[in-house]
């Protein structure tokens, strides 16, 4: 049988549907370091990884590895040019996760722009003794401008539902959607200057990569307006968290909501003392349903991948799908 890591705890049916196939490796506790991620790996044909970092040192570390399944639809933590080099398949969970990614970004936007949880600190303080007409006063979102940095296929779910709260919908993406996409939306392409200026309540979807560093900074922040929510469920590091931190203090923007930050477990210390700021902890795909299948989805690319199931050799979600039937170097 061949052999598998599962680098992190997941639900136990999958890992006995992979049992069927592999010989599993099971890590069914704390984040394994690189040190023992790697010593892990040295046996292994194949891992399932949900945002373990997978660069050139883990690949060398495991001369066997020829696929790595990302229970994520982003995978900016596979180092994808090391895997080509050594034709190591990588791939990760898309689609399953749109719908419940997109709730959960209005789950934020809304409490951002209504302070649902900055007001709730407030009533368990024990601060709350009277009704007060100007208490919490926020942003609406039925009829405000929407804009969508990332219009991929979460950030159009995310602006579908925009039509129902008649919206002006906005967006900037690396290229135009297709005139039909941009139709049925009713959204307008913008520069991201233009877009930062117009928009009420601004979400990003886009993925992380190195020219999306710090997309919003310090000097995008300034052409916000002052009313302005932002929303982050796409990735750390697309935010300079110490540049919101500061702008949220000063009140140069209103509010924002960040389900993912720079350097997540961990969090800017500065965002934690501002309370115009809703935090989650990288949430936004989890709904039972989602997160179940997004964890078979990991289950069958990694199945397929190694030549098992009924789709050998055709995993259904591969990213770098010029290494298929390439033999590892
Ligand atoms: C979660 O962050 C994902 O990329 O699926």
């Amino acid at each position: 049988m061949q052999k598998i890591l599962v680098a992190r705890p997941i639900f136990p049916d999958v890992i006995d549907r992979l049992k069927l196939y592999f010989d599993v490796d099971w890590n069914n506790g704390e984040a394994l370091s690189p040190e023992a991620l790697h010593q892990r790996l040295a046996d292994k044909d194949g891992a399932l990884t949900a945002g373990d970092p997978i660069g050139a040192a883990a690949l060398a570390a495991a001369p066997r590895l020829r696929v790595v399944s990302n229970m994520a639809v982003g995978y900016n933590n596979f180092d994808i040019a090391a895997f080509n080099a050594l034709n190591v398949l990588g791939t990760n969970t898309p689609d399953v996760l749109n719908e419940t990614t997109a709730d959960f970004g209005w789950a934020l936007m809304m409490a951002a722009a209504r302070r649902v949880t900055e007001s709730e600190h407030f009533l368990r303080a024990g601060k709350w003794d009277k009704w007060s007409f100007d208490a919490f006063l926020g942003s609406d979102i039925y009829g405000a401008t929407l804009g969508v940095i990332g219009m991929g296929r979460i950030g159009q779910a995310l602006a579908r539902r925009a039509l129902g709260f008649n919206m002006r919908v906005v967006y900037h993406n690396r290229s135009r959607v297709a005139p039909e996409i941009e139709r049925e939306l009713n959204a307008e392409y913008l520069s991201k200057e233009d877009l930062l200026k117009a928009a009420d309540h601004v979400v990003l979807v886009l993925p992380y990569t190195a020219q999306n560093h710090h997309t919003i900074g310090a000097t995008e922040l300034a052409l916000m307006k002052p009313t302005a929510t932002l929303t982050n469920i796409a990735r750390g590091g697309i935010v300079d968290d110490a540049a919101l931190a500061h702008a949220l203090r000063t009140r140069q923007i209103a509010s924002a909501a960040l389900d993912v930050f720079e350097g997540e477990p961990r969090v800017h210390p500065a965002l934690l003392e501002v309370e115009n700021v809703v935090l989650t902890p990288h949430i936004a795909s989890a709904s039972e349903a989602t997160r179940r299948a997004m964890a078979n989805l990991a289950a069958d690319n990694l199945i397929a991948a190694l030549g098992e199931g009924p789709r050998a050799g055709q995993p259904p979600n591969p990213i770098n799908p010029a290494v298929l039937g390439k033999a590892r170097t």
